[in-house]
């Protein structure tokens, strides 16, 4: 299972915090950045240690994951924006825009003002036969992520261009049945005005893809490393060994058994 150390966690923390200085300039009109601050500072305990999803098997349902995502969609976010505007695309939105948008995109997998959104499942049967490590608070109130985004962020007092809200509200893309209307439209002056929602939706899917590959790699050493204590402890116990041997032997089934993994 793919696991974040706490020191990994505190640098993506650290990472973040840094990335909102960097982006958002001290003078913007507001106070946005400062209002940023605190919301993060608000969150902090809760942030930090958010998985992504609940299942395993879709994606950074872990200690830290959401953290970890959330830096992933916006590193990939202006990477592929670049690759957007070297081919052609217009771009007008301004970075800090794109960067708004992705990092806050899942803002709502936070949970409320006092409730985690995501609480360890009780279940060990649905941890380890349906990988469902997480499950949703039942205490919540019922919102998309999307909406709690929102929400959050207004009750932070922290505003949005109309770019941001497009970008934010649609990074799902069409996962959401709410964003058919603005994905989908037969007439010119209903298309979507910008490229940011495509390219957000790309970098969601894109680091949702990578996250779960890293989570499948991680799985597969496992089963290895498994395999390999096994074919130890087999051969341990066969009996075509020497007496020295198969003392040596016992000594490596019983670290393989009860010695440190
Ligand atoms: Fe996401």
């Amino acid at each position: 299972m793919k696991e974040l150390t706490p020191e990994q966690i505190h640098e993506n923390w650290v990472k973040l915090i840094n990335l909102i200085k960097d982006t958002f300039p001290e003078d913007y009109p507001n106070n946005r950045r400062e209002k940023l601050l605190n919301m993060y500072q608000y969150f902090e305990d809760r942030m930090c240690i958010a998985p992504a999803s609940g299942k395993e098997h879709y994606h950074n349902a872990m200690v830290g994951g959401y953290v970890e995502h959330v830096l992933h969609v916006i590193h990939l976010s202006v990477e592929l924006k670049k690759i957007w505007q070297a081919n052609g695309a217009t771009i007008n939105f301004t970075d800090e825009e794109l960067i708004f948008a992705a990092m806050h995109h899942d803002l709502g997998k936070v949970g409320d003002l006092e409730n985690d959104y995501y609480v360890p499942n009780e279940s060990e049967w649905h941890r380890k036969n349906r990988g469902e490590i997480f499950t949703h608070n039942s205490e919540l109130q019922y919102m998309t992520v999307t909406d709690r985004a929102i929400y959050l962020l207004n009750h932070f007092g922290i505003s949005m261009s109309e770019w941001e809200y497009i970008g934010l509200r649609l990074t799902d893309g069409m996962y959401e049945d709410a964003n058919k209307s603005y994905y989908v439209s037969y007439s010119p002056e209903r298309q979507l005005k910008s490229n940011i929602a495509y390219i957000l939706h790309q970098a969601d899917s894109m680091s949702t893809y990578i996250e779960h590959d890293e989570w499948k790699r991680s799985e597969e050493q496992e089963e290895i490393k498994v395999q390999g204590r096994v074919e130890n402890i087999k051969k341990a116990v066969t009996m075509e060994e020497t007496s020295d041997q198969l003392s040596q032997k016992s000594k490596d089934l019983f670290n393989e058994l009860f010695g440190d993994k």
